[in-house]
């Protein structure tokens, strides 16, 4: 039977069953008895199978003592029970192919030894060779799942949102400009200077920055939609938290006000704990052992424990009675900076908080305007050790009120009359949250850089391979 490692060590297979197994070798060891411990993984669970390589075989010379990591190989042989430790079975093999040698055993970067992760950014293509790459790509799948599988439990649609738009979802200004133009006949404004303002087929165009207001349409008709999918950012921000393209997931939940919005984020965060914990024990171990000790037990508790819920304004109480120093200052009006966010999530509270109620200044111009006219229906939840990892709003469904919000960012009407048009015709209440899913993931597996969340980073300065 052809089999991945998986299956070959899950003990659903019988010992004595002759089985196919085809992957890369970690570690080649020899005997001295003379047989070869070969070691191969194919990436599907944390851990690599021993095939027991007789010298009996006949390219045991000519090929099987010349492998080395990364070698690509087919095993067949005998599915055993290991009396090594550590493993419950082997592979007793009995015919070894060797797909592809690696070329240069001395320079092929991935050595079986610890590298930083730094180092690992720099071979960001064969970095998904080693443990710690393998275990977050597993459960960065997990998630993705996850919230695929709960969010269609919970009655959602999902909706696939534009990458290129012309509007700017947050009013933020940091998109990324999407150009056609011929660099040897560029369009030019009366006086002469290059018209990027044209740049996209005779048209401006970006990047999408979120799919918000594209998943709204769709919300206001289907009534519990999302969007998940990539996302770009300009910002300049050379941060361990930030990418220039990260992916993000959007509910939109019409007929939905902000406490119904933070009670959907924090059922959604519990529910792809959860699936991590179930579904990637093994990889989860992992990062307990060589990571982060707590990064097992903090899931636990997230589960176990509601999470806190504080107004903007209480946030701002506690900050500035906590005797701490921050490098920013901290005074009701003013942004909660990431050292603020982490204050509250790990001092205070210890577990994820939901503040919610932010000054309508700060806060972007989909949002809808309070009672008290000073603070807008925004929500943000913090963890602990990494801050933000949503943001939401409920959103303003009132024409007028959105029309003086949007004077009031300078904002352009002309570009969201469509948007606009949700807010005519059957408008309702609703309400939705952007998670942005490397910083979940980051979170989830104990790293400390963004950048080790993502198969391919890209970054103000980086975008290679
Ligand atoms: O808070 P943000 O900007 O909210 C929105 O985009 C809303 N449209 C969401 C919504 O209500 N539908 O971004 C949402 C999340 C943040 O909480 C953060 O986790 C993540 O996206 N994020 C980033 N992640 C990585 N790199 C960046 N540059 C990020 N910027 C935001
Ligand atoms: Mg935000």
């Amino acid at each position: 039977t052809l089999c991945s490692v998986k299956q070959a060590l899950s003990g659903a297979i019988q010992a004595g069953t002759k089985v196919t197994v085809r992957g890369w070798v970690r570690t080649r060891r020899d005997s001295k008895a003379g047989v070869s411990f070969v070691n191969v993984n194919d990436g599907s669970c944390f851990d690599s199978i021993q095939a027991v390589v007789p010298a009996t075989l006949p390219n045991f010379e000519s090929e099987v003592k010349h492998l080395t990591a990364g070698a690509s190989v087919i095993v067949t042989g005998t599915l055993a029970p290991s009396p090594g430790k550590g493993q419950a079975f082997e592979i007793q093999a009995e015919h070894v192919q060797v797909a592809g040698f690696v070329d240069d055993p001395e320079t092929y970067p991935i050595q079986p030894k610890q590298h930083s992760l730094e180092f690992l950014r720099e071979v960001a293509h064969l970095r998904p060779r080693t443990n710690l790459f393998g275990a977050v790509t597993r459960v960065r799948h997990t998630m993705m799942t996850a919230i695929h599988r709960h969010l269609t439990d919970q009655g959602f649609f999902w909706v696939n949102t534009p990458i290129i738009t012309t509007s700017d979802a947050e009013g933020a200004g940091d998109m990324f400009r999407v150009s056609t133009l011929d660099l040897a006949n560029l369009p030019r404004t009366p006086d002469g200077k290059v018209d990027f303002r044209k740049d996209f087929f005779g048209r401006e165009a970006f990047l999408t920055v979120s799919g918000q207001l594209n998943v709204e349409a769709y919300c206001l008709a289907m009534s519990k939609v999302y969007t998940f999918g990539p996302t770009f950012r300009a910002e300049k921000s050379n941060t361990p938290r930030h990418l220039a393209e990260f992916w993000m997931v959007e509910p939109e939940i019409a007929f939905a006000d902000l406490a119904a919005d933070a009670d959907c984020a924090e059922a959604f965060l519990k529910a792809i704990f959860t699936a991590v914990l179930t579904e990637r024990a093994g990889d989860m171990a992992f990062f307990a052992d060589r990571v982060l000790p707590e990064a097992i037990s903090r899931l636990e508790s997230f589960i176990a424990h509601p999470f806190e819920r504080l107004d903007y304004g209480e946030a701002i109480a506690i900050l500035q009675k906590s005797g701490q120093k921050f490098e920013f200052p901290v005074a009701w009006g003013a942004d909660l900076q990431t050292e603020h966010e982490r204050y509250l999530a790990e001092k205070h509270v210890g577990r994820p908080v939901v503040v919610m109620n932010y000054p309508e200044a700060i806060k972007a111009f989909y949002m809808r305007l309070n009672d008290d006219e000073k603070t807008v229906a925004a929500m943000d939840v913090l963890a602990p050790g990494i801050g933000e990892i949503i943001g939401g709003s409920q959103r303003e469904e009132r024409l007028d009120y959105l029309d003086r919000r949007m004077a009031k960012f300078g904002l352009d009407p002309s570009r969201y009359g469509w948007y606009r048009d949700l807010r005519r015709y059957g408008t309702v209440p609703h309400a939705g949250f952007g998670l942005g899913f490397e910083r979940l993931l980051v979170y989830v597996c104990g790293l400390s850089n963004i950048r080790d969340a993502i198969p391919f980073p890209r970054v103000a300065g980086s975008a290679d391979f």
